[in-house]
């Protein structure tokens, strides 16, 4: 694939409002112009990967092969360590058909208190993929570490962010302004994985 992304049009393939806004803007210093895979109408593919890589190829594929631009999917969760790494590549799905965030945040706190652990220990995990119209493909993962809070508090951000806290800090990703929360992020170590290699 071409190492330089700059001046280039590329398509989010994810239909999260919260996710394109993110990664909207952390491409957006490099100059490059984004369309949501919402907003050209392109069909959501099923998840039906068993990894976030798998599960972001197959996005990235769908978004690229149906537009002809490159395409950038993310496929992301929380990994709860007690709770062997659920709901992982299933976060989105712990909210049910009306996404509700708070739904999943206690189902995460009732599965832990079943668990009768005190490992409150999780990772927020991206996974990056880059693919082209003609079917190169590029994977980057990142993390980030951290505990799980409850009550959930802070009102920024979206999903489990108001239950999370990140390693070194006190306060939740929803409690936290977006730039603070954008430079620690697992999405942010995916991002400075891909901009290492196409954005140098
Ligand atoms: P998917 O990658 O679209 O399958 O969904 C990932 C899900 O993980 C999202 O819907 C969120 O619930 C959760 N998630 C991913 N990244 C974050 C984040 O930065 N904050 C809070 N929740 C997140």
């Amino acid at each position: 694939m071409a190492r330089d992304l700059r001046g280039q049009k590329l398509v989010v393939a994810s239909h999260n409002a919260g996710k394109v806004r993110e990664i909207g803007a952390l491409l957006e210093p490099f100059g490059i112009e984004t369309v949501s895979a919402g907003d050209l109408g392109l069909p959501e593919p099923e998840e039906t990967g068993l990894t976030f890589q798998a599960n972001a190829e197959l996005k990235a594929r769908a978004a690229a092969e149906a537009s002809g631009l490159l395409a950038l999917a993310d496929d992301s969760g929380l990994a709860v360590t007690a709770l062997d790494g659920d709901p992982g590549i299933y976060s989105a799905r712990w909210a049910g058909p009306s996404k509700d965030f708070n739904l999943a945040m206690e189902k995460v706190e009732q599965a832990l208190k079943e668990k009768g652990s005190d490992d409150r220990s999780a990772a927020f995990i991206c996974g990056l993929a880059l693919a082209t119209p003609d079917g190169e493909m590029d994977y980057f993962e990142g993390r980030v570490e951290g505990t799980l809070v409850w009550p959930p508090r802070g009102d920024k951000g979206f999903g489990y962010d108001p239950v999370f806290v990140a390693k070194g800090y006190d306060i939740t990703f929803a409690e936290m302004e977006p730039d603070a929360k954008h430079a620690i992020s697992h999405r942010a170590d995916a991002f400075r994985q891909l901009t290492d290699v196409f954005l140098k």
